[in-house]
Order: C-alpha cells, then sequence, then structure tokens
C-alpha cells in the first residue's frame, strides 16, 4: 500500500501509475494480432471469440484445422505454430525464425496467408486454419504443387511448405500475375537456398499464365 502511495506522489496524479510489471502481467494475455504474410507485413489477424484477458494457465481451445476441430488446453501464450507442432504433430509449417521474417511458417486463416509464429493460437480459435497437410485433396497434388515440383522450386525444402501456402493464397486473390507482381506479394518469404527463379516460374505455370513459364526469369 505504501509503494503505491508513492508511485502516486512521484507522478503527482491522482491515478495510480503503471509499473512495468503491471503492464507486462497485462499485455502478456491478451491476444497479440498475427501479421499477414506478404510485401507489406502489417495488418492484425482478426481476433478469435477468445479475445480479452484469459489465463496465464491453460485454457480449453478449439482449433478448426484443415475442415477438422481439435480440443486442446493450452497457454494463451502457445503460438498457433507451436500448437500445431508441438501439440498437434502437424509439423508441415516451420520453425525458422519464429519472429515473423522469413515465412517458414504460413499458413491460411480463413484463406489469408499468416505468419502462424505470430498468432496465437487462441486468436485463431473461430477461423478455419489451413495447413500444407490441407491442400491436397485424396492424394492429388494442387496446380501449386505439382508447379513446384516440375520447375524444380525447392532445393533443401525448408521454406518449401511456406511458399506453397503464400504462392496458394496470392493466386486465389489474382489470377493474372506478373513477375513483378509475384515478386512484391511473395516478399514475405525468404529461401536460404536461392530457389526464386523456380518459384516464379511455378507460380505462372499455376496461374495459367501463357508462355510466362518458360521465359527466363
Ligand atoms: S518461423 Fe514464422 S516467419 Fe519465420
Ligand atoms: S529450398 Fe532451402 S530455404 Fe528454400
Amino acid at each position: 500500500m505504501r509503494r503505491k502511495d508513492d508511485r502516486q506522489r512521484k507522478t503527482g496524479s491522482e491515478k495510480p501509475e503503471l509499473t512495468r510489471r503491471d503492464f507486462l502481467k497485462g499485455a502478456g494475455v491478451t491476444v497479440s494480432g498475427g501479421l499477414l504474410v506478404g510485401s507489406t507485413v502489417a495488418s492484425a489477424a482478426p481476433p478469435g471469440p477468445a479475445a480479452g484477458f484469459v489465463g496465464p494457465g491453460a485454457v480449453p481451445v478449439t482449433l478448426r484445422i484443415n475442415g477438422k476441430a481439435h480440443k486442446l488446453n493450452l497457454e494463451p501464450r502457445v503460438t498457433l505454430l507451436d500448437a500445431l507442432r508441438d501439440h498437434l504433430d502437424i509439423t508441415g509449417s516451420k520453425k525458422v525464425c519464429d519472429r515473423a521474417t522469413c515465412g517458414a511458417c504460413t499458413v491460411m486463416l480463413d484463406r489469408k496467408p499468416v505468419y502462424a509464429c505470430t498468432v496465437l493460437a487462441i486468436e485463431a480459435e473461430g477461423h478455419n486454419i489451413t495447413t500444407i497437410e490441407g491442400l491436397a485433396k485424396d492424394d492429388k497434388l494442387t496446380p501449386v504443387m505439382e508447379a513446384f515440383v516440375e520447375h524444380d522450386a525447392q532445393q533443401c525444402g525448408f521454406c518449401t511448405p511456406g511458399f506453397v501456402m503464400a504462392c496458394t493464397a496470392y493466386l486465389e486473390r489474382d489470377h493474372h500475375p506478373t513477375v513483378e507482381e509475384i515478386d512484391k506479394n511473395l516478399g514475405g518469404n525468404i529461401c536460404r537456398c536461392g530457389t526464386y527463379r523456380g518459384i516464379r516460374h511455378a507460380v505462372l505455370q499455376a496461374a495459367g499464365v501463357k508462355g510466362g513459364a518458360n521465359g527466363n526469369l
């Protein structure tokens, strides 16, 4: 009590000062706002029904992934990526930077590409989550996947699931891509092996751009 009064006196305000501890206590359990994948990485994912103050202990969370509901008990700090990989053994989305820089963890939230490492699992509740495991149906590769294989758009393959997700989401909103637009819209994903040429070819082929897939990109 005495410490609180001291804080009030120091600021000269009637309102008690918000300490760093108070701030962290609150900030730690509110929704974070995930980052959308792309060249302009800025917008926040819409909070799910779990928005607000919860935790810090585990809370029930239901995640709808690739059309199937998964019931989990997770601490609110758990990211969607960790929930997928560590709690559900859905490991196609890769953990590389874990800080919204590389795109290896890209998944779709209501068909929008997001970095799963920057979305809290509780934020993803109430949304349709699509991972790389959910794209191919009945063992049939999607046109983007086939084009990646055909154009050798991977080497070590670590970035590939994220790129396939980002390319798929991109082609759902742009059916007539140009090379410049491909580079701009896939700017949120990084390939350390430098397979960008193959990826450009693959996107053009998957989009059915005539002649583009065979040119020198
Ligand atoms: S692991 Fe998520 S952006 Fe790199
Ligand atoms: S294929 Fe190795 S990081 Fe892209």
